[in-house]
């Protein structure tokens, strides 16, 4: 497999200390004035108001999940995204305004009572939107806090009534190299494609995420439809999803297809099992200097530890 064309988060060993790249990166920008509070992108670039979906949001904030810590502002998260058909940098928030999220359609197939192409407005009908405060962990060893928007993923299982033979939900990313410069780079297995299983898809922590900060998604975030499941690293968070396919055989994601000896297809966050390359004990909170410890399934095990009873001997934390 290549392991050669490296993700921006996938440091080679000569670096020895990635977060601190990364860090003194952000201050440089932030001396730059291009971090803090109200910087907009040139043009209001992360206003959505030409969006047909606008008049949903803000929707009314589900208090059942809670944060040890403020939410990230969208200043911060917002303009340091990983989103690699856009570029391998953090920096891609400008290059993803190419992105056209009207029209978006979603197919569903594979295993359905009725495979079909659904308009994002017409789902967006059919589902209750709420919000959500949630922790992203990425595999990088940094984490952010997100006031996200969008409706229980268990929502999607019952609008694409899937056949019991379904075993897992894959999901995939729109396929566009003329706008995205990141899909012309042919050594990466286009397009972006990551899955779970159908018990993980209904559990009541994942989410699809369709807005953020009380508005629709801007783009760097995967505008107009995303998953998030808080417990497995970020890698996981498929972005502008164009097809959810129900299978029976385990789909490869697009890092695992990359770089099988380092990512996996559960990859749920666990401090005492590191990557290969790099110490998972800890996490950077994005924006900060501040070092925290890493929780067992990102504070969430409540929730998800379940899931995983009999599954010991696959590879969960990769
Ligand atoms: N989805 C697509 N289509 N392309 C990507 O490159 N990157 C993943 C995930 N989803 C990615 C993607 C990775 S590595 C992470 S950590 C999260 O998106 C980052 O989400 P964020 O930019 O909202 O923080």
């Amino acid at each position: 497999m290549n392991v050669i064309h490296r993700r921006g988060w996938e440091i080679p060993e000569r670096e020895a200390t990635p977060e601190e790249l990364v860090f003194n990166r952000r201050a440089l920008m932030k001396g730059a004035g291009l971090i803090g509070a109200g910087a907009m992108l040139p043009g209001g670039a992360l206003a959505q108001g030409a969006d047909p979906s606008a008049g949903l949001y803000p929707a009314p904030r589900n208090e059942r999940y809670r944060l040890d810590r403020p939410p990230h502002t969208e200043d911060v998260t917002g303009k340091y995204n990983n989103f690699y058909e856009f570029g391998s940098t953090k920096f891609i928030w400008d290059a993803a305004q190419k992105l056209q999220t009207r029209p978006w359609t979603i197919k569903f197939d594979g295993l359905v009572e009725k495979p079909r192409e659904v308009d994002i407005d017409t789902l967006l009908k059919a589902v209750k939107l709420e919000e959500r405060l949630y922790r992203l962990r990425c595999v990088e060893a940094w984490s952010m806090t997100i006031p996200w928007t969008g409706f229980p993923m268990k929502q999607l299982l019952d609008f694409a009534k899937p056949l019991s033979g379904a075993k897992y939900v894959r999901m995939e990313t729109f396929l566009e190299p003329k706008i995205a410069p990141g899909q012309r780079q042919t050594w990466f297995p286009w397009p972006f494609v990551d899955g779970c299983t159908i018990e993980e898809a209904a559990n009541e922590l994942a989410f699809m995420v369709t807005g953020a900060y009380g508005k629709p998604l801007a783009k760097q975030f995967g505008a107009p439809l995303r998953v998030h499941m808080p417990w497995k690293y970020g890698f996981k968070a498929v972005k502008s999803i164009t097809r959810v396919s129900f299978v029976a055989e385990r789909p490869k994601g697009f890092w695992e297809a990359l770089q099988p000896a380092e990512y996996g297809f559960w990859a749920n966050v666990n401090p005492a099992v590191d990557h290969p390359r790099w110490s998972q004990a800890t996490e950077e909170v994005l924006g900060t200097r501040d070092r925290i410890p890493t929780v067992l399934f990102n504070g969430y095990g409540e929730f998800v530890a379940d899931l995983y009873k009999g599954l010991e001997k696959e590879k969960l934390w990769m």
